[in-house]
C-alpha cells in the first residue's frame, strides 16, 4: 500500500508533543499514554508542544505544497507515527465569501466557512480523526461516545477505517440519518431515553467493565487537537490576518476552544500577532447555558433545565469545558447570544437561497446572531466576519418537516 503522503522535511524521530496540562489546574501529565480528565481535578488536558521544535519544518512558506486536508499541520498534530493517522481527507474546507448575504445584512466582508464539506457532513470528523488516530497509537480497541449525532457519525466512520470498534450512545430523538449512518458504518448504537448528559453518564457507568476507551468531548484531549485546525485554516485561509468577529454555534465548544489555543501556538510561533478575533457563542434559546453565564458572570455554567431545540448539536445542558469557552469570549472582548428555533430554521432558508449552502440547522443559527450584534451595534458594518456552518442541513430532515 502507498504510505501517507506526508512531509519529507518533518523527522519521524521528532516528536513535538512535550506532555498535557491541565487546563484549569496546569497539572502536567504524560504524553502517550491513554488520558482522559485531570487525576487532580476532573477537568480537561490540552496537548502541549515543543513549538520552537515544531517551526524547524512547519513554516508559512512550506504550506502551499501541503496536503490539502487538515494534516497540512502534522507537526502540530499529536500523532507520532505516520501509519497511525485515520483520515479520509478531512479539514481544509472552503472559506466561501458569502457576498449576497453580506448586502442582506449589512456587512461588506461576511464568510462562511463551511464544514458540511467535510467526510461524514460535519466539522466533528476533524476530532475524531485525531482522536482515532491517537486511540489507534496508543491501543485502545473499544471507543464509547455520548453525542447528539453527528459525532456519532464521525466516530462510527474513522473506528471503522482504523479497525477499531465503536459504541455509540445518542438521545432517542436524533435526526434519523445520525443514526442510520452509524449502523452502516458498522457501530454498535444503543438509542436512550434523555440527552446528550444522560448518555454521557451511561458511558462512564459502564466503560470500565466493557473496556470502553471513553472518547467523549474534552474528556479526551485529542479532539480539540483536531478541531483547533480550524483556527489554523482560517488564518491561512485570510492570509495569515484574523477576522474581527468569528461566530460558532456552541454545544460542548470544543472547535470554540480549539480556535482560541490554535491563535496562542499560532503567535507563539511568529505567525500572527497578538489582535484576536471577538469570540461569540450562538445557542438556542431552548438551551442556552453559556449564553446564561456569560450574562451572569459565572466562570462555570449550571445545567441547562428543560433542553430543547431542533438544532440536535445545540442540545448540550452541560458543557465540562464550560470555563474554556466563558474564558475565550471573554478575553476576546466577544459575547453569547441566543436565537429561537423559529428564527435558526428561517436562516437555513435564507443562507440556502442566498448562497446556495445548505447549512446544518447550528450553522444556519449564526446568520440571526448576527444580526442581533448589528442591531445592538455589537458588530459594524466594515467589520470582517466568519460565520460558522458546522455541518450539513442534509441530515436534518425532520427539521425540515421532510
Ligand atoms: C452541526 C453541529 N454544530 C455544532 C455542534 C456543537 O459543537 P461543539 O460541541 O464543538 O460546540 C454540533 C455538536 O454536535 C454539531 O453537530
Ligand atoms: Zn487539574
Amino acid at each position: 500500500m502507498r504510505k501517507l503522503n506526508f512531509l519529507a522535511e518533518r523527522d519521524p524521530e521528532k516528536m513535538n508533543v512535550t506532555h498535557l496540562e491541565c487546563a484549569l489546574c496546569g497539572l502536567r501529565h504524560e504524553a502517550h499514554r491513554l488520558h482522559n480528565l485531570c487525576r487532580e481535578c476532573g477537568k480537561p488536558l490540552l496537548v502541549r508542544y515543543d513549538l520552537e521544535q515544531a517551526r524547524n519544518s512547519l513554516t508559512k512558506e512550506s504550506l502551499p505544497c501541503r496536503r490539502a486536508d487538515m494534516w497540512r499541520y502534522r507537526e502540530l498534530l499529536p500523532v507520532e507515527n505516520d501509519d497511525n493517522v485515520v483520515s479520509f481527507g478531512e479539514g481544509w474546507t472552503p472559506l466561501l465569501r458569502a457576498s449576497r448575504l453580506g448586502q442582506a445584512v449589512g456587512i461588506d466582508e461576511l464568510y462562511i466557512k463551511d464544514e458540511g464539506q467535510n467526510p461524514t457532513q460535519s466539522f466533528k470528523a476533524r476530532g475524531m480523526a485525531a482522536a482515532v488516530s491517537m486511540a489507534k497509537e496508543l491501543g485502545a480497541t473499544k471507543l464509547a461516545v455520548p453525542s447528539a449525532g453527528n459525532a456519532a457519525g464521525a466516530l462510527a466512520a474513522y473506528a471503522a477505517r482504523a479497525g477499531l470498534e465503536s459504541f455509540i450512545f445518542m438521545p432517542r430523538d436524533t435526526p434519523r440519518a445520525n443514526v442510520v449512518e452509524c449502523e452502516q458504518t458498522g457501530a454498535n448504537v444503543t438509542l436512550m431515553d434523555g440527552l446528550i448528559t444522560d448518555c454521557g453518564a451511561e458511558v462512564g457507568r459502564r466503560k470500565e467493565a466493557e473496556g470502553w476507551f471513553d472518547v467523549s468531548t474534552l474528556k479526551e484531549p485529542y479532539r480539540v487537537e483536531g478541531k483547533k485546525t480550524l483556527g489554523y485554516e482560517l488564518a491561512e485561509q485570510l492570509n495569515w490576518e484574523l477576522p474581527d468577529v468569528i461566530i460558532y454555534p456552541t454545544g460542548g465548544g470544543t472547535g470554540l476552544i480549539g480556535m482560541w489555543k490554535a491563535f496562542d501556538e499560532m503567535e507563539q510561533m511568529g505567525w500572527i500577532g497578538s489582535k484576536r478575533p471577538r469570540m461569540v457563542t450562538v445557542q438556542a434559546a431552548g438551551c442556552a447555558p453559556i449564553v446564561r453565564a456569560f450574562e451572569t458572570g459565572e466562570r462555570f455554567a449550571d445545567e441547562f433545565p428543560n433542553a430543547a431545540t431542533t438544532a440536535s448539536g445545540l442540545r448540550v445542558p452541560k458543557a465540562i469545558g464550560d470555563f474554556l469557552i466563558l474564558d475565550a469570549l471573554r478575553n476576546s472582548g466577544g459575547t453569547a447570544i441566543s436565537v429561537t428555533d423559529d428564527e435558526l430554521l428561517a436562516a437555513t432558508r435564507e443562507i440556502g437561497a442566498s448562497e446556495g449552502i445548505f447549512c446544518a440547522p447550528e450553522g444556519a443559527a449564526c446568520l440571526p446572531a448576527l444580526r442581533k450584534l448589528i442591531e445592538s451595534g455589537q458588530v459594524k458594518a466594515e467589520e470582517r466576519v466568519v460565520l460558522f456552518n458546522t455541518g450539513s442541513g442534509i441530515k436534518y430532515m425532520e427539521s425540515f418537516g421532510g
